[in-house]
């Protein structure tokens, strides 16, 4: 069986930089608490009217097209991560195909609802279809507008302050020799706390799930004996659409199941965590980050961190990461890349790479 690799990595983020003393501006804040609980000092946001996920997304996989060597048209298959897309529906990853220009080749296009393990997931079904022999090149993205969906008043300050824009897009394609390319993935869920971080909505579940969605709030539903009206309620632009997230909840499973899915990966190709010349975390929280460095006993520059500058872009951070360090010269052929994340759902996963 042929093995798959990443052919061509590219990356985008909007030139506006929003710091944490701009966000203090908005709602009540500061740096101090910021930087010592998350580690980021600035973010990107997109412009508005201008800027979508998907606009985000064609510059970063153009730019991989190119470091792939092959033209757009040549993309076989398209895979886009994201949590934050330009419609409810249909997908971005068909409005990244015609923004592409390629929708003459009627390819397919398949969108991955996985939030912060998102490119991994994507990733790792890409890896399935190029290793089958089914396509040769397939476009993986992951791509975030959160800005233009998040709560600015203090309200909202838990998650607002955590959220960048970006997009990071990958070229796989196969290569013969086994020992290069992607060696695993691993992939795991656990639903039982979906609420725990989520944004729920619109959608049709009505508070269906009440016993996990916690107090009971009137979204203003009409009666039972009525037809629809539960998708989008009036009610729920009164401070009810936007994400929400116990924040402590998420970061205690954080860190245990990012060491534990990294040594699942490792277990199964007979590596070490020694072995891993760059492990790219997605970029959660840098407290996070440092705690999965020091489980793993890595060193420094054996991870990449650029939260500071970009703060958690979802889908894109681990695009967005792997494709700087590689840009930065740190990674190079032969070495071992691990990239690792968790997130809303929850979902988490890993990948082991030998660039
Ligand atoms: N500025 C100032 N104070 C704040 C802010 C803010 N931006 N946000 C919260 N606070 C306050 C709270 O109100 C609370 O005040 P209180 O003690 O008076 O009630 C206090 O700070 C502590 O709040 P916590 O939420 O407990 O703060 P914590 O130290 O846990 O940090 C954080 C919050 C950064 C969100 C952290 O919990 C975290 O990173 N969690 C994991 C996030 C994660 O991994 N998410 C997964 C990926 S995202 C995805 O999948 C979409």
């Amino acid at each position: 069986m042929l093995h798959s690799k990443i052919a061509g990595l590219g990356y985008y983020v909007p030139e506006r930089v929003v710091t944490n003393d701009d966000l203090i501006q908005v709602m009540d804040t500061t740096d101090e608490w910021i930087q010592e609980r998350t580690g980021i000092r600035e973010r990107r946001y997109g412009r508005k009217h201008e800027e979508t996920t998907t606009t985000l997304a064609v510059k970063a996989a153009k730019i991989a097209c190119e470091r792939a060597g092959i033209e757009t048209d040549q993309i076989d298959f398209i895979i886009f991560a994201t949590l934050s897309p330009d419609y409810y529906f249909p997908g971005c990853g068909v409005l990244l195909q015609r923004a592409l220009g390629i929708t003459r080749t009627e390819i397919g296009a398949l969108d991955i609802r996985n939030q912060c393990s998102g490119f991994i997931y994507a990733l790792s079904v890409a890896d399935q279809f190029v290793k089958t022999g089914m396509y040769k090149n397939v476009l993986v993205v992951g791509s975030e507008m959160h800005s233009m969906g998040l709560d600015f008043s203090t309200e909202g300050r838990n998650v607002t302050v955590i959220f960048g824009d970006g997009a990071g897009a990958a070229i796989i394609q196969p290569v013969a020799d086994e020992n290069q390319g992607i060696l695993t993935t691993k992939l795991h869920s656990d639903g039982t706390y979906a609420e725990k971080l989520a944004f729920i909505n619109p959608g049709s579940h009505g508070g269906y799930h009440q016993n996990n969605l916690g107090e009971p709030i009137d979204y203003g539903y009409p009666s039972a004996d009525t037809f629809g009206g539960i998708f989008f309620t009036p009610k729920m632009l009164e401070g009810h659409q936007y994400p929400n997230m116990e924040g402590q909840f998420v970061f205690k499973l954080a860190v245990q199941k990012f060491p534990e899915v990294i040594h699942e990966a490792l277990n199964a190709t007979g590596l070490q965590a020694s072995d891993i010349t760059m492990l790219i975390p997605h970029q959660a929280n840098l407290r996070i980050s440092q705690f999965v460095q020091k489980t793993l006993r890595l060193r420094d520059d054996q991870v990449w961190n650029n939260i500071q500058r970009y703060g958690n872009t979802t889908a894109a951070s681990i695009p967005i990461a792997l494709c700087e360090a590689w840009e930065a010269g740190k990674i190079k052929s032969g070495d071992l890349v691990c990239l690792a994340a968790f997130g809303s759902g929850f979902t988490w996963g890993a990948a082991l790479i030998r660039w």
